[in-house]
């Protein structure tokens, strides 16, 4: 992983913690997971693809391994199949992290999909509606409620969400997908307020368009014309936003550097969010 292999050199941030990562076979959740083992985490893959979750279990381990010239240490990764939108698959994992490692420090709820493309209200269906939020809104909400019923009583943890760009912008998303990130913005708001008194902090992080599995599949695209797509309509020129963006994005709001930052939806994408184009495109195409 591009920028990960000095790490060894650096201070762990998360030394002895637990975290559990949703959505952790593929993509954002994937090298988040790289990396939290790397600062010293005791990471829970949860994910639906059960072939891709172990498979980076033992890729992994393997690597750490060879880092470290150590035995085989089979605590720092585990795979547990669940499906978010299932409370008995997110209570059984939460309890398996409990069971594991005795403690759940970090719950980063991350999962998602983004559904049909089709961005009019008139093509949206019920269905398609239905399937994103109980993925991207009822998911999250129940990774939350069984990580804060094992973090209120030792009053301590992090819970974090993967939002989207799709919270803070709009008119580029398809309708379900826009409202299911804004739902997830309002939940982690709720949240930070109600755990708050127990020491808990809740945060969400929201990138933009970053070339993961889910983009590619989404737009139909390669990653090298993901890659160019999103470089060409960036405000930040210069540099090409990947996962690890968003890894060390959690890696902050996961840590104990982040101790009093609860509340915010972090956004991850180079200033985009904070500008409107239109009027200087439309000037330049008059002009051109
Ligand atoms: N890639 C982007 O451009 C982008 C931008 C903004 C936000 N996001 C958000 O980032 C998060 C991660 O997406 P990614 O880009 O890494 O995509 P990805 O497809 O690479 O990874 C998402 C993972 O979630 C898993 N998943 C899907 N449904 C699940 C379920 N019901 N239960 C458990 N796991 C499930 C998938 O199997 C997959 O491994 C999502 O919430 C997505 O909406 C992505």
């Amino acid at each position: 992983m591009d920028g990960m292999s000095s790490i060894s050199h650096i201070a762990k941030k998360l030394e002895g913690k637990v975290a559990i990562i949703t959505g952790g076979a593929s993509g954002f959740g994937e090298t988040t997971a790289r990396l939290f083992v790397q600062h010293g985490a005791k990471v829970i893959i949860a994910d639906v693809q059960d072939e891709k979750g172990i498979s980076l279990c033992y890729d992994i381990i393997s690597s750490t391994n060879n880092n470290n010239n150590n035995t085989s240490n089979k605590e720092i990764i585990s795979y547990v199949h669940c499906n978010i939108s299932d409370e008995t698959n997110v209570k059984t994992l939460v309890d398996e992290a409990i069971a594991k490692h005795g403690k759940l420090d970090i719950m980063f709820n991350n999962a998602g999909i983004p559904g049909d493309v089709d961005p009019t209200i008139e093509g949206s269906t019920i269905e398609n509606f239905k399937k994103v939020f109980n993925v991207n809104v009822l998911g999250g909400f129940l990774g939350a409620k069984h990580a804060a019923r094992v973090m209120t009583p030792r009053k301590s943890g992090v819970i974090l969400f993967t939002a989207s760009i799709a919270s803070l912008v709009a008119g580029e998303s398809p309708h379900a997908y826009t409202m299911s990130k804004h739902a997830i913005i309002g939940l982690m708001k709720n949240l930070c307020v109600e755990m708050g008194q127990y020491g808990i902090r809740v945060n969400a992080i929201s990138p933009c368009g970053i070339s993961t599995p889910l983009l590619s599949n989404a737009l139909g695209m390669d990653k090298a014309s993901v890659d160019d797509l999103i470089c060409e309509s960036a405000v930040l020129k210069g540099v090409a936003p990947n996962a690890l963006d968003v890894a060390n994005a959690a890696l902050f709001l996961a840590s104990d550097e982040a101790k009093f930052v609860s509340g915010i939806n972090f956004a991850i994408d180079g200033g985009y969010s904070v500008t409107n184009p239109s009027f200087s495109m439309a000037l330049k195409n008059l002009l051109a």
